[in-house]
């Protein structure tokens, strides 16, 4: 029944003779024959997110007569069951959105911990840290805030909720073709799916995958009617949450009925800054993202990086330099604003950004406290997007499972995967997360407390009107990963395609090494080996999506060349 997966090189068309239009008005969303646009540019409006029917259905919604919140809703909603890897239900994240009317909005739908959480759960008898606790199964799942965060969204949406969902529920109920990548990740994921879940799940109906198959989430589907017809309490009461208090109780999960019903999205009131004469907003804590944005920024604004030389040795090392200070603050200043004091204020002035560069030597590597950390991974995941309607109002989501596929905990009978979010809390001092982060008190585990997150979607406005929305996945990569697609953009003058394109390099205080991309010029490399650098090559950093508006009004946008990401626009 399945016809063909063509790879172009920056182009896939997966095509068949089933064929149904699962929006109604304006383009058609296919499940069953799609392409992936890497980048295009719109006169109107623009989705940009990690799959192809995703940005579709953002963009038909828009199409609809929505606005670009109402596309975020949906997109959200459809990444949640054609991306299970990170799209989800059962996680977390933040939205920042930029209305046309210059209105800052900031939603906080971060995972918090359950209420039965302590401190030292994660630690073995002898007081070991056990980051598999933390990392897979019942135990790592922190309770869900997307769907709170999807209706505190729908204050600033003009279609009913019904209208955003529906097309995420036709998704899951029918099915839609699945890549090769799609394939092979359910097939490597297989194992732990039947490991850390205690119930058949529509990721183990088959015994292998393969290209051009139809996912059906059959259960999904009912979950996500349970939430069209009955709101929020479609999830965190009634059928839903037995469901998964159910699944808790088979294993060591924690997460309560109260927990659940106990959940709430927050505002948070938007960090503003300028760069060079531009306004940037990130995201404030619990997310470290807007924090080390505005940091690095700071730090970096009173040299001509642009003189410097796109990835030139001397701009390297100060952007490394500026990070390295930077992800040095989060670890010990960083944690959940309700449960710890973030001296925001101080880490953002300008006498104490210039005081922290104050030791920088040129053409010397700093050296980072010598504490062991852990290895970064390579294959977990989040993900982004970004949206620009024809009004104008920007939003830009980042959400996540945390790891792939989260726990790897399908809530039986409800169909969706769990998050591992509990590992983003520092589960004991010094020891390193999953992406080799450290932390402290700050960022330590307590009852109702949300984790810290690297999440940053980020807005930028130029003479103050909208320029660029951008974010990513990539763990503690992401603020490095937006940087420098800001950088790129206005220190290096690229075109947004090539801003996010081009290789990434990352350091993080801790471990003290440079991670870089294979691609990275070699001859800048030595340079900074020479001057006391470490290097270390990783796969792929980050999947950023990014729209920026050009001076004619234009919606010039690029999916990230890392994955099957994709544009979409009118
Ligand atoms: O909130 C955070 O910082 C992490 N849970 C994000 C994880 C992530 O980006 C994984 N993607 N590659």
């Amino acid at each position: 029944m399945y016809k063909k997966v063509l790879l172009f090189f920056c182009y896939l068309i997966i095509s068949t003779s089933v064929s149904a239009q699962i929006v109604g008005a304006g383009r058609a969303v296919d499940p069953y024959e799609y392409q992936v646009l890497k980048t295009q540019t719109f006169e109107r409006a623009a989705v940009a997110s990690a799959h192809a029917l995703a940005s579709e259905v953002g963009t038909a919604i828009m199409k609809q007569g929505g606005n670009a919140f109402d596309a975020a809703i949906a997109t959200q909603l459809a990444l949640a069951v054609v991306y299970p890897i990170a799209g989800n239900i059962g996680g977390g994240g933040f939205l920042l959105g930029c209305k046309a009317d210059g209105e800052l909005i900031g939603i906080d739908f971060r995972e918090t911990a359950p209420a039965a959480a302590s401190r030292d759960m994660y630690l073995d008898k002898e007081g070991k840290a056990q980051t598999d606790w933390s990392q897979n199964g019942h135990l790592a799942a922190g309770v869900p805030g997307t769907v709170a965060g999807l209706f505190a969204t729908m204050p600033y949406a003009k279609l009913p909720f019904k209208s955003l969902i529906q097309p995420a529920i036709d998704l899951a109920e029918k099915g839609f073709l699945i890549s090769a990548n799609e394939a092979q990740s359910l097939n490597w994921t297989m194992g732990n799916f039947n490991k850390y879940s205690t119930r058949p799940s529509a990721f183990t109906s088959r015994k292998e995958w393969k290209a051009g198959d139809t996912l059906i989430q059959i259960e999904l589907a009912q979950t996500l009617k349970r939430i069209r017809d009955k709101g929020e309490r479609g999830f965190y009461a009634g059928k839903t949450a037995k469901l998964l208090v159910a699944e808790m109780k088979r294993r060591n999960g924690l997460i309560s009925r109260k927990d659940l019903k106990a959940y709430r999205a927050k505002n948070r009131k938007p960090l503003e800054f300028t760069y060079r004469g531009h306004q940037i907003i990130g995201f404030p804590p619990p997310s470290s993202g807007g924090i080390i944005l505005a940091q690095t920024l700071k730090m970096l604004e009173p040299y001509p990086l642009g003189q410097y030389g796109f990835q030139s040795p001397e701009a390297v090392q100060l952007i490394v330099e500026a990070e390295r200070r930077a992800y040095a603050d989060r670890a010990t200043h960083l944690g959940d604003p309700d449960f710890w004091e973030v001296p925001q204020e101080q880490l953002l002035s300008d006498a104490y950004l210039k005081n922290r560069m104050a030791d920088f030597e040129a053409g010397k590597a700093s050296i980072s406290k010598n504490i062991q950390a852990g290895e970064i991974r390579e294959s977990d995941q989040t993900t982004h997007l970004s949206i620009v309607d024809a009004e104008g109002n920007m939003v830009a989501v980042t959400t996540t499972l945390n790891g792939a596929y989260g726990s790897k905990t399908v809530v039986g009978g409800a169909g969706f995967l769990l998050n591992n979010e509990m590992d983003d809390f520092s589960i004991k001092p010094g020891v390193a997360n999953m992406y080799g982060a450290v932390g402290g008190e700050a960022n330590a585990i307590a009852p109702n407390k949300r984790m810290l997150s690297s999440m940053c979607p980020a807005l930028v406005l130029k003479e103050g009107k909208p320029f660029i929305v951008v974010g990513t996945p990539g763990g503690t990569t992401i603020p490095t990963s937006v940087l420098q697609a800001i950088l790129n953009i206005i220190d290096f003058n690229m075109n947004p395609a090539d801003a996010i394109n081009s290789p990434k390099f990352h350091h993080q205080w801790l471990p003290d090494l440079v991670d870089i991309e294979k691609d990275f010029p070699q001859e800048t490399r030595k340079k900074l080996e020479a001057m006391g650098y470490t290097f270390r090559l990783r796969d792929g950093i980050g999947r950023t999506e990014i729209i920026m508006i050009g001076a004619d009004g234009k919606r010039l946008s690029a999916a990230d060349k890392r994955g099957e990401d994709s544009v979409a626009g009118f």
